[in-house]
């Protein structure tokens, strides 16, 4: 029998505190949608005391998401308590969440209280939980710079009061494996009662040892590991679930120890996440960058082709990365495409999803000769969530050349007017966003533009992805079509329709 090691996904809660993330509640629901066919055991779906946005989120996760435990963050005060509960309640298994920092410089200089006074918050906090709650996990913030004997204090408190799983972050990512994991140990030896519940770890990514911290800390007694999709997270992120669940996995041999993942859903999380939070993921990263199964070298090459396990300690298959095929064609029919869906894994899909994915894909066909998995993969995941459009995009016209000044026309439609502007800019590009700016009447500041092209090939789908920013708050915006420039003019009134219906929803 393996030992089994619990995933708790914070992609949600701490993911979403990387800067320039804003997922919206649908956006935060498909995540939570996809984290559950990834099988994880606990998706910490927000912060419900922190804005009515998180607070909405974590009620509807709570309310649509059966099979995981989902879980709400509270600071150890009543109200944030209250306030998780209240989101959380509808849960099929709910857990409350709720932290409070206990190392000594957090005391003294963040909380301004003394060591007795955070035991008694620790008991009254968590007590207070477990009457609206049966499942408490309890997190001493700073933990690995926390003295251990207080530490020890801190759970045994907090045990005793309740809880039904105790964490230990490494809030500021200052442990190294061998220390990280000795404090885990220390813990199981030292805190009576911790055998009856969950040990929990919590590492973020500052010195880059998030994901070998957690897995020594497996090695030394934790059963539960938080972390996140693609390494998302405060600052440097947290560790990856993805590398953990692999790492466990390839070499189960050495860890002796299992998880409940369906890997082969990994590189479709991945790729949700990336998507919708507009964070690209870097082609060097283990698991899911694009070089990740890429063997470019002649000596490589030749070995693979005797024997895959030569270079191979994974295959791409397991992580549900499939070579891009060239699937479809321009006379290829509806029934073909929703088969090519279903075997492509998109099997959740509804009819107004799959009819509009078949629109795009029928018009792609007459602009590319070859359609690859990848487009369809862009196609679908730009139709995944898509607010209601206040504007659309009807036409564009640029003037542009190395020696004259780029201009350009737009045509945008709302339920009840067209609007034509026009403007001039450094670049087709920028004259278009300035021109879409004039037609719906705003000003925003463009934070981030990215282009990537889906395929190889001069007839590749580019897809753009742009942030703008207004009042402080980030709007992602994607669009794919084989002429950069639109794709870069959706993507850019895509931003700007979140923007609207995030405004019109507060
Ligand atoms: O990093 C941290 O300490 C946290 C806690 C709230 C668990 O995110
Ligand atoms: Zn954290």
């Amino acid at each position: 029998m393996y030992e089994r090691v619990y995933i708790f996904d914070t992609t949600l809660r701490d993911g979403e505190q990387s800067p320039g993330i804003n997922l919206n509640v649908q956006e935060k629901l498909e995540i939570a949608a996809q984290l559950e066919r990834l099988g994880v055991d606990a998706i910490e779906a927000g912060f419900p005391v922190a804005s009515k946005g998180d607070f909405e989120a974590v009620k509807a996760i709570a309310q649509n998401i059966r099979k995981p435990i989902i879980v709400g963050l509270a600071r150890a005060v009543e109200k944030d308590i209250e306030r998780a509960w209240e989101a959380l309640k509808y849960a099929a298994r709910p857990r409350i969440h709720t932290f409070i920092a206990t190392s000594d410089i957090h005391m003294e200089y963040k909380l301004k209280m003394t060591p007795n006074q955070v035991l008694k918050r620790v008991h009254e906090t968590v007590s207070f939980a477990k009457s609206l709650c049966p499942d408490v996990e309890f997190s001493a913030e700073d933990g690995s710079r926390t003295r251990p004997e207080f530490l020890f204090e801190v759970i045994k408190t907090a045990i005793k009061a309740g809880a039904t799983a105790i964490n230990i972050p490494d809030t500021v990512g200052y442990g190294t494996p061998q220390e990280f994991g000795g404090l885990i140990r220390s813990i199981r030896e030292n805190v009576e009662g911790i055998d009856n519940i969950i040990l929990s770890v919590h590492c973020h990514n500052d010195l880059g040892m998030a994901v070998p911290n957690s897995l020594s800390a497996i090695q030394n007694g934790a059963n539960q590991i938080e972390c996140t999709i693609n390494g998302l997270g405060e600052r440097a992120g947290n560790a990856a679930l993805e590398e953990i669940v692999m790492a466990l996995k390839t070499r189960k041999d050495f860890y002796g120890c299992e998880t409940g993942i369906v890997t082969e859903e990994i590189y479709r999380t991945s790729r949700l996440v990336s998507h919708l939070t507009g964070i690209h993921i870097q082609p060097n990263k283990a698991i899911t960058g694009a070089n990740a199964f890429a063997h470019e070298s002649g000596i490589h090459q030749h070995g693979m082709l005797s024997n895959r396990e030569t270079y191979e300690i994974m295959t791409p298959e397991s992580v549900g990365l499939r070579q891009s095929q060239m699937v479809l064609g321009k006379h290829s029919g509806r029934h073909a495409f929703e088969e090519k869906l279903e075997e492509m894994g998109y099997i959740h899909l509804d009819a107004d999803k799959i009819n509009q994915a078949f629109e795009k894909f029928k018009d792609l066909a007459d602009k590319k000769k070859h359609i690859m998995d990848s487009d369809i993969e862009a196609l679908v995941n730009e139709k995944v969530i898509q607010v209601p459009a206040v504007y659309d995009l009807e036409y564009f016209h640029i003037s542009s050349g190395n020696s004259t000044i780029a201009t350009s026309t737009v045509q945008m439609k709302t339920e009840d007017e067209i609007i034509q502007e026009a403007a001039c800019g450094d670049g087709p590009i920028d004259a278009t966003f300035k021109a879409i700016d004039r037609a719906a009447g705003i000003e925003v500041e463009l934070k981030d533009y990215y282009l990537r092209a889906v395929t190889s090939g001069k007839d590749a789908l580019g897809e753009v992805t742009v942030k703008i920013g207004r009042n402080g708050d980030v709007f992602v915006g994607r669009g794919i079509s084989t002429d950069v420039i639109e794709a870069s003019a959706r993507a850019y009134v895509n931003a700007i329709n979140k923007m609207l219906y995030e405004s019109e929803m507060e």
